[in-house]
C-alpha cells in the first residue's frame, strides 16, 4: 500500500512500518504556510483511510527538514495580508491537522531539532509525545507579533505543563530551551544529535511493534479522550473500551500466548 497524493512542501516515506512526515521548507525554517497545511491535511486523511488494518504504518514520526528548525511557526509572510475570516479559516485548517494527528490509529512522535515556535510548538504538542535535541527551542511567541496561538497552543500547552506555567510562557513569548522543556514535561527525552533522536524514535517503535497495534490504538484513544473529561467520565470511557477489547483476536492471542509461555503473534484484529 502506498500514498498516491503528491506534495511540494512536505515529504512522506515509510521504512519498516514506520512513516516519517518531514515538513520541507528549510529556507523559511519550515514555516507552516497554507500550502503546508493543505498538503498535510491530504496526507493525514489518506493515511487514516488506508491504514485501518495497520498495513501502511504502525508508527509515525513528524519532523522538519534541515538542522536549524523543526517548524518556526505559522508562515508570517502569508499572514500579513490575511483578512480576519481568512485567518480564522487558516487557524481551523491547522487545528484540523492537530486533531488528525490525535485521531490517527498509530502513535506519532514529534522529533524536534532546532526551533519549534508558535505553530511548530503547537504541531509538536498534538503528537503523542515529543523527542528533542539538546539545541531545540520551544515557545509560543505569537504575542510578540500582535497575535495569539492559532493551532491549539492556547489549549494544549496548559494541559501539558499546567495552566500557570503555560500562561507565563505565552504572555512573555519567551523561548523555552530543551532542558527546561524536559523539566516541565513538554519533552520526554533529549538527544545529542538529530541522527541519535531519529534512531531512538525508530527503536522505540520497533519495540512497541511487539505489542498489539489495536491495543496501542485503544490506549491512545482512551487517553486522548480522557484528557477532556472528568475522572468519572474518563473511567467510564476506559471501562467500555476495556470491555470492547475482549472482542478482539489480539486480546485472545496475547493472553493465551502468555499462558503458553510463548511470544504473541498480533494481527491488529
Ligand atoms: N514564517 C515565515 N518565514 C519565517 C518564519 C515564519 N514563522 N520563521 C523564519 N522565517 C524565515 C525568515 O523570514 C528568513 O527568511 P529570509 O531568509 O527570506 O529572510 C528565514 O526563515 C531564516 O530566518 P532568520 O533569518 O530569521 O533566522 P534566524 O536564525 O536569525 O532566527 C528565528 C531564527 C528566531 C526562528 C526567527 O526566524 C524567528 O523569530 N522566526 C519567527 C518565529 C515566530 O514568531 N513564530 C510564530 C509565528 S506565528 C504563529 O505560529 C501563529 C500560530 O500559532 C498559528
Amino acid at each position: 500500500m502506498t500514498i498516491t497524493t503528491k506534495f511540494e512542501t512536505i515529504e512522506f516515506s515509510v521504512e519498516s512500518d514506520i512513516g516519517t512526515i518531514t515538513v520541507n521548507r528549510p529556507k523559511a525554517l519550515n514555516a507552516l504556510s497554507e500550502q503546508v497545511h493543505t498538503e498535510l491535511n491530504a496526507l493525514l486523511k489518506e493515511i487514516q483511510e488506508k491504514n485501518t488494518d495497520f498495513s501502511l504504518v504502525k508508527g509515525l514520526i513528524l519532523t522538519g527538514a534541515g538542522d536549524k528548525a523543526f517548524i518556526a511557526g505559522a508562515d508570517i509572510k502569508g499572514m500579513t495580508t490575511m483578512s480576519a475570516s481568512e485567518a480564522e479559516t487558516f487557524a481551523r485548517l491547522g487545528q484540523e491537522n492537530t486533531l488528525l494527528f490525535e485521531s490517527l490509529n498509530v502513535p506519532v512522535i514529534a522529533c524536534v531539532n532546532g526551533y519549534a515556535l508558535g505553530g511548530g510548538c503547537e504541531m509538536a504538542m498534538s503528537c503523542d509525545f515529543i523527542f528533542a535535541t539538546n539545541t531545540a527551542v520551544f515557545g509560543q511567541p505569537e504575542v510578540k507579533l500582535g497575535l495569539i496561538p492559532g493551532f491549539g497552543g492556547s489549549q494544549r500547552l496548559s494541559k501539558l505543563v499546567g495552566r500557570n506555567r503555560a500562561k507565563e510562557i505565552t504572555y512573555s513569548g519567551r523561548n523555552v530551551g530543551a532542558q527546561e522543556a524536559l523539566q516541565i514535561g513538554l519533552v520526554v527525552s533529549l538527544f545529542e544529535t538529530k541522527e541519535e533522536m531519529m534512531e531512538a524514535a525508530t527503536k522505540y517503535f520497533s519495540k512497541m511493534m511487539r505489542n498489539s497495534p489495536l491495543a496501542v490504538y485503544e490506549a491512545k484513544k482512551v487517553m486522548n479522550e480522557g484528557n477532556d473529561l472528568t475522572i468519572a467520565a474518563g473511567l467510564d470511557v476506559e471501562a467500555r473500551a476495556f470491555g470492547n477489547i475482549f472482542n478482539s483476536e489480539d486480546m485472545k492471542e496475547g493472553t493465551v500466548a502468555f499462558m503458553e509461555k510463548r511470544a504473541p503473534k498480533f494481527t491488529g484484529k
